[in-house]
């Protein structure tokens, strides 16, 4: 090798290995483009971004290279979405944190097929806050997000329109996606659990310059496994005014926040008192958190990076002259909270994760003693139940565990709390061992008797591997707990714009389209094996049809709709 060949392979290991000490934070924070308004087209495309000097990175991307953009929501608005997977590979697109009908829930039972436009139609009901949307494919969730799919959402609404916050995107307020990648010498993500180089936004060493007023920042952990505990170089306090699912009820002060796998928190800073020029570091005090959080000690889920058990840099912010019209002061009320009453619960469901999966070969983290099954319904709660979870962690290792459909409100942990920083609506919750966390929800609005919602660890390793059960929700009357989808048929995507793949448990004698005038609908029906069944083609006309499946002893049918 050349002299200078070896020179820039070694500054290459480099940039590819965090520095902690004196890196430089050079990079101007990526702030995504905003899309708003009632329609939205979003593309999945595979493509490359050059992360480090003369390396390029293969990557995926929404309506880009990398990441996607900020969907905007103003509640109580309609949205249609328009998916299109433009990838080699089957995807979905799920609406983190949002509650919308299981058919638009975007999970491992709504996937959209490599070259095909998958459609969400949904009202915005959730309050104003912070969500995201990522895909869900069972056992391929971790290396597409690790490649660079997801995006941020912000709902607003009129109660937090009234409160006067910072809200104007980039300039005050600002989404904070973070993410640790793990490279390969030749600059390729590398899909691990744990990265050993941070990224904010897809910026690697990044600085956000934030004017001398109170800004807002909406952190996002996207990351696969890895728990930050973050906090300011300076130790200096800001203020917590939301979570998962929105506002709380007053903002809090504190200098430290623990940001589990799929959580988001809403964080006011006042810079107020800061002299433009002044520059401090958002970090992770990764050395203070308990020893059996991803992160907090070196060896857990084959983490041997450099960010292990460390404080360690995020990215910088400057300070700079303010605008024209800051917000100078922190408001002292935002927005009232209303949790159930324990009393009113119609249920009480217990779960349990278990497993030592830390110590590599001593077995697989579960929950009820099971793991993911796409044709077992785990859980069937009835539509406008109030339910108390109480989810017990006899595992080895904390879990971020996650309910789609719902917000939750934390009742208490081991008997006691909650803490200030799990006040208002979540929607995952962060399951030390040996801790049960109770919460309470309430089931409503949506029901359907074929597509389940999920709930699983959002440890994204974890949820690959199983760690994720379905429910469904029924507006019928037959009995709830732990009882079976009847039929065992499974459709998706439904609806589609051209073919749709049934999954059914035994080999059916005959398969049938019909309109809904009751006519045989003369298309393509393939069954490719005893359990997979495709129908469709891309003449049939939009519409809705019925589908008749005839077995040796019985027949069911299904509603199928093409748009
Ligand atoms: Cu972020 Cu099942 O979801
Ligand atoms: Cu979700
Ligand atoms: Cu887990």
């Amino acid at each position: 090798m050349h002299k200078s060949q070896v020179y820039s392979f070694v500054i290459i290991l480099l940039l590819l290995s965090e520095n902690i000490s004196g890196q430089a934070y050079n990079n101007q924070l990526f702030i995504p483009p905003v899309l708003s308004g009632n329609n939205f087209n979003l593309s999945f495309n595979a493509s490359t971004r050059q992360f480090f000097p003369g390396l390029t990175t293969d990557t995926y991307g929404i309506n880009g290279d990398y990441l996607g953009p900020t969907l905007v929501f103003q509640k109580n608005d309609s949205v249609f979405i328009n998916v299109t997977n433009n990838l080699f590979e089957v995807t979905s697109c799920h609406w983190h944190g949002l509650h919308v009908p299981a058919l638009y829930d975007g999970g491992p039972h709504t996937t959209i097929n490599p070259g095909t436009t998958w459609y969400a139609h949904f009202k915005v009901l959730n309050n104003a806050g912070t969500y995201w949307y990522h895909p869900h494919v069972h056992m391929n969730t971790l290396p597409q997000v690790n490649s660079g799919l997801a995006g941020m959402i912000i709902v607003k609404d009129s109660a937090e329109g009234l409160l006067n916050l910072p809200r104007t995107y980039g300039v005050d307020d600002f989404p904070v996606i973070l993410q640790d990648k793990k490279y390969s010498i030749s600059g390729q993500m590398l899909a691990n659990a744990l990265g050993d180089s941070m990224q904010v936004n897809g910026t690697i060493h990044p600085y956000l310059n934030c004017p001398a007023q109170i800004v807002r920042l909406r952190l996002l952990n996207g990351s696969n496994a890895r728990v930050y505990n973050l906090g300011f170089s300076d130790q200096r306090n800001f203020y917590v005014i939301g979570n998962d699912g929105g506002l709380i009820d007053q903002p809090y002060s504190t200098n430290r926040l623990l940001l589990a796998n799929g959580e988001r928190v809403e964080i006011l800073i006042d810079l107020s008192v800061d002299t433009p020029g002044t520059s401090f570091i958002l970090k992770s005090f990764a050395s203070e958190m308990a020893s059996d959080i991803p992160g907090a000690i070196t060896g857990m889920m084959g983490g041997n990076g450099p960010l292990e058990a460390v404080d360690f840099n995020i990215m910088q912010l400057n300070v700079i002259t303010p605008t024209a019209n800051p917000v100078l002061t922190v408001p002292v009320n935002l927005i009232p909270l209303s949790p159930w009453n324990p009393v009113n619960a119609n249920r009480i469901r217990y779960k349990e994760v278990s497993g030592l999966g830390m110590v590599s070969g001593q077995g697989n983290f579960m929950m009820d003693n099971t793991t993911y099954d796409h044709m077992i319904i785990n859980d069937t709660m009835r539509l406008g139940d109030i339910e108390i979870w109480n989810i017990a962690n006899n595992s080895n290792m904390a879990h971020p565990m996650h309910i789609h459909d719902v917000q939750f409100y934390i009742l208490h942990r081991n008997g006691s709390g909650p803490g200030m920083y799990e006040k208002g609506l979540k929607d995952v919750v962060l399951v030390k061992p040996g801790e049960t966390v109770s919460l309470i929800t309430k089931f409503e609005d949506f029901s359907d008797d074929s597509i389940p919602y999920m709930y699983h660890c959002h440890n994204l390793a974890h949820e690959d591997m199983g760690m994720m059960l379905q429910f469904i929700v029924t507006s019928g009357t037959s009995g709830v707990g732990a009882i079976q989808n009847t039929d065992h048929t499974y459709i998706y995507p439904n609806p589609t714009s051209d073919y749709w793949q049934l999954q059914l448990n035994s080999y059916p004698e005959k398969v049938n389209l019909y309109n809904m005038q009751g006519e045989k609908v003369t298309t393509p029906i393939i069954i490719s094996s005893s359990k997979m069944v495709s129908v469709g083609d891309s003449q049939l006309q939009p519409g809705i049809y019925i589908l008749k499946i005839s077995y040796k002893e019985r027949d069911i049918s299904k509603t199928l709709v093409k748009y």
